[in-house]
C-alpha cells in the first residue's frame, strides 16, 4: 500500500504530463488498487473542448482496461489554493468502478482535503437500480 505522500507525489508527477493547452489548468490523479498498484492519469484536452478527458477518468480507465476492479483511494492534484474536487461525470465514473473510495485532494505543496466518494456523490445512480 502506497503511503499518502507517495500517492500524492504520483499524482503531482502525472500532472506534469497533462495536455492542457486550452485551459492551461493541469490536473493529475493517482488511483490505488486494492492490491497496492498505482495507476496515474492527467487531463487530456482536445481542440473541440468537449472531448476533453479529466485526469481522474484517465486513471480509472487505464486501470480498468488493465483488468483491475478493486480500488482503495485516489489522489487528485491541481495548482490551486482551494481543493480541486472531481467533476460530476468523474464522480459517477469513480462510483461505477471504485464505489465509496477515499478521495484525497492536494495542491503542489500540501494536502487540501479528504473525502469519501459517497459524500461527494450522495444518492448515486448505479447498477443496483437496474434490477
Ligand atoms: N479537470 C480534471 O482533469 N479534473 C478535475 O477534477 C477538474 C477538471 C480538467 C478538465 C480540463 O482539462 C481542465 O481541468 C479545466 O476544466
Amino acid at each position: 500500500m502506497a503511503d499518502d505522500a507517495t500517492l500524492i507525489e504520483a499524482a503531482r508527477a502525472a500532472r506534469e504530463r497533462a495536455f492542457a493547452p486550452y485551459s492551461k489548468f493541469k490536473v493529475g490523479a493517482a488511483l490505488e488498487t486494492a492490491d497496492g498498484a498505482v495507476f496515474t492519469g492527467c487531463n487530456v484536452e482536445n481542440s473541440t473542448y468537449g472531448l476533453t478527458v479529466c485526469a481522474e477518468r484517465v486513471a480509472v480507465l487505464k486501470a480498468v482496461s488493465e483488468g483491475y476492479r478493486q480500488f482503495r483511494r485516489i489522489a487528485v492534484v491541481a495548482d490551486t489554493q482551494a481543493p480541486t474536487p472531481p467533476c460530476g461525470p468523474c464522480r459517477q465514473i469513480l462510483w461505477e468502478f471504485c464505489g465509496d473510495i477515499e478521495v484525497i485532494l492536494a495542491n503542489l505543496a500540501e494536502e487540501k482535503g479528504r473525502h469519501r466518494l459517497k459524500d461527494l456523490l450522495p444518492l448515486p445512480f448505479d447498477a443496483r437500480l437496474l434490477g
